[in-house]
């Protein structure tokens, strides 16, 4: 990979340290013609077979990229508008009765927190929160499911030890783990993965996906299905699910944010998934050594993308760095504020953010 050929793909680093890709990821030029063309088509030709037939072909095709990266197959690929909606579908379908426990941590994203509390409000589930490093010692006989990150949106340390539990199914919440660290699916031993299209794959807000172990399928009904989640939609109430995970596909998803996401994992697929992510651990390993240098109190992380660190105001920091060109978030409550670096990043943003430090 060539990093300034990669960089050059993103217009906004010509003007900021963008380094918020754990909010949303930096817009490559490319997925914004994608949409333009899409729009274009549709505006200029009508939407009619041709729109829709390039709908389709861009929905197999993201599907398709998106199963690759998780070293999976795209019969086990729903997509969906976003991690949370992942995590929706999931929670909605599996058997869960009152009583039976959810395990969970005490620093999950609201993506995850949402739909958990629902559970434990609506169908009388148990959730149990531990700290994110012990939650594969808190399985306990009554956990009927572990739902967790897979890299924690506060630190970037990494869930570990949860690939041996035979009996429980894990769910995993990969807002910051895919397009980030390197994903094999079977290797993480979860049963379901949800992911963001909008993060760290550069995608448009409202594309996601959801990866359902072959083993958990028939126990993942599809609790609303309709036109495109049909095997065949014309047989009115005869209709079945379709066979494979597009049966949880959103119910709608606009041809321009397909097209979109999928120019973007052609570009992040072009620089060589591999070089992608060892860049981008590189450079926020790098920047975390130059926090701690300079005194600053970074918090535990593993070999991710995310870097946070104690500030005496996060928000008032946050602002300051705005308006000096460099774009992080702050996370309420926490002390803490968090850098996203991507491999379209290069010292010059890391030098920025520092330089900007008060
Ligand atoms: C760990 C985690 N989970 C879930 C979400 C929500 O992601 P989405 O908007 O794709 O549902 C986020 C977003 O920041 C996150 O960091």
């Amino acid at each position: 990979m060539d990093p300034a050929t990669l960089r050059a793909e993103f217009p906004v680093l010509n003007r900021y340290a963008y380094l918020n890709a754990g909010t949303c990821g930096p817009v490559p030029r490319t997925a914004n013609m994608a949409i333009g063309e899409m729009l274009a088509l549709g505006t200029e030709r009508g939407r009619g077979t041709a729109y829709f037939e390039a709908m389709l072909d861009r929905r197999d095709r993201l599907r398709d990229a998106y199963a690759e990266l998780l070293h999976a197959s795209s019969d086990d690929v729903a997509l969906t508008t976003c991690t949370s909606e992942g995590i929706v579908r999931v929670l909605g379908a599996l058997d869960l009765r009152p009583g039976d426990e959810v395990l969970t941590s005490d620093e999950e994203h609201p993506g995850l927190q949402g739909p958990l509390v629902a559970a434990r409000d609506l169908r009388g589930v148990v959730v149990r929160a531990v700290p994110f490093a012990q939650i594969a010692e808190a399985v306990g006989p009554q956990t009927k499911l572990v739902a967790c990150s897979h890299v924690s949106w506060v630190n970037g340390r990494a869930v570990s030890g949860l690939a041996d539990l035979d009996d429980v199914p894990v769910l995993l919440d990969g807002a910051q783990g895919v397009g980030a660290v390197a994903i094999d699916v079977a290797t993480l031993g979860c049963a379901f993965y949800a992911g963001s299209g909008q993060k760290w794959l550069c995608g448009p807000v409202g594309s996601g996906m959801l990866w359902i172990s072959p083993d958990w399928s028939e126990r993942l009904p599809a609790t609303g299905p309709t036109y495109m989640n049909l095997e065949d939609p014309g047989a009115g109430l005869d209709a079945v699910p379709r066979a494979t995970a597009a049966r949880h596909d959103a119910s709608a998803q606009s041809a321009e944010t397909h097209a979109a996401a999928l120019a973007a994992l052609e570009v992040l697929g072009g620089a060589g998934w591999p070089a992608v992510h060892e860049r981008a651990a590189d450079l926020a390993a790098r920047l975390a050594d130059a926090l701690a240098e300079r005194g600053r109190e970074v918090a535990p992380r593993d070999r991710t993308t995310l870097v946070s660190w104690q500030d005496s105001d996060p928000e008032a920091t946050r602002g300051r760095l705005a308006d000096a060109g460099v774009i992080i978030r702050d996370l309420p409550g926490t002390g803490l504020l968090r850098a996203s670096v991507g491999a379209w990043n290069d010292e010059s943003d890391l030098d920025r953010l520092l330089s900007a430090l008060p």
